[in-house]
């Protein structure tokens, strides 16, 4: 089959300092990858292409490119599955990385943030005299977790990075789970009053986007979510994020619909003035808008069935 490639090529070291994509036409098997159609590019069209790949078995975790505006690994990704015949293939480097050339991104970025969840087990207590056994449930449950091969996928395509780069990312915040759910580790307490710092796991806004592109199902956005939930119970509630949950709930609970001043205002922390008046703005234009709820709830006729649902949920839990 004859398909076309369209590549985005960087090279800061030539005088064309800018991006750009180049096209190619070249014949693919069946059985190709796209990584099997780009080394093909590189061997018998255009040795200067630079592209990373190792395993080709989607073991290394090196492969990973956007193709058609998503990442992926390309080792594992069927040419014939992304692409139709009359189309063209798109392929470009991962986002959120500094690229440093054509298709190679530099994961410096990526490992300070693992580097900042402090990647290792910290047992406490006495040591024990034998190998620790964990409990097999456990490990079963860290399996998932651990089958990530820090490809970067889920970093390139965060959406939350894309505005805020000191955000520490889903890659990171899985790292982080993996220990925090360790019956072996004795610093869960620690590691989540880390995690409730700005960066941390509140400011993950639950797009999916990670679960949907992780090529080894890591579910990093999963793993987020629950690391709220255990610092909530832990008693670490004094994030913004963690007041937003409990206003939202208790609204909920209260009147049977979310009131949207209480959250605001409950979320921001009613002792933190300069908070509070920062946001003043925002309320006076909605008040002026007549965008404002009234502070004091209008609960719903069926708000107790409302509440009855919120506590069977919570009893669940
Ligand atoms: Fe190793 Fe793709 S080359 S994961």
């Amino acid at each position: 089959m004859l398909a076309n490639l369209k590549v985005r090529r960087f090279d800061p070291e030539t005088s064309r300092p800018e991006p750009y994509f180049q096209d190619y036409e070249l014949e693919v098997e069946d059985w190709f990858t796209v990584l099997d159609a780009l080394i093909k590019v590189r061997e018998e069209i255009d040795g200067t292409l630079s592209l990373r790949c190792a395993c080709r078995a989607s073991i290394c975790g090196s492969c990973g490119m956007r193709v058609n505006g998503r990442a992926r690994l390309v080792c594992k990704t069927k040419f014939d599955s992304v692409w139709s015949p009359g189309e063209t293939l798109t392929i470009e480097p991962m986002g959120n990385m500094p690229v440093i050339t054509d298709l190679i991104t530099d994961f410096n970025p990526f490992w300070d943030k693992i580097r900042q969840v402090d990647p290792y087990m910290q047992p406490t207590g006495p040591v024990p005299k034998a190998e620790y056994l964990a409990p097999n449930e456990d490990m079963v449950h860290l399996a998932g977790v651990m089958n990530c091969i820090m490809c970067g996928c889920c970093v390139s395509d965060c959406t939350v990075l894309e505005v805020d780069k000191d955000f520490l990312g889903p890659a990171a915040l899985a790292k982080a789970y993996r220990f925090v759910a360790d019956p072996r580790d004795g610093k869960t307490e620690e590691r989540l009053k880390d995690l409730n710092e700005p960066t941390g796991i509140w400011d993950c806004t639950r797009c999916m986007q990670c679960v949907e592109v992780c090529p080894k199902d890591v579910d990093p956005m999963e793993r987020i979510m629950v690391m709220r939930d255990k610092a909530i119970e832990a008693g670490v509630k004094v994030t913004a994020g963690s007041r937003h949950t409990d206003s939202f709930v208790n609204s909920v609970k209260r009147s049977g619909r979310l009131n949207e001043t209480r959250l605001t205002i409950e979320s921001i922390g009613i002792f933190n003035i300069p908070g509070q008046l920062a946001m003043a703005p925002v309320g006076l234009s909605a008040l002026r808008k007549g965008k404002m709820p009234p502070v004091r709830d209008h609960g719903i006729p069926s708000k107790k069935a409302v509440r009855a649902i919120v506590e069977k949920a919570e009893e669940k839990n």
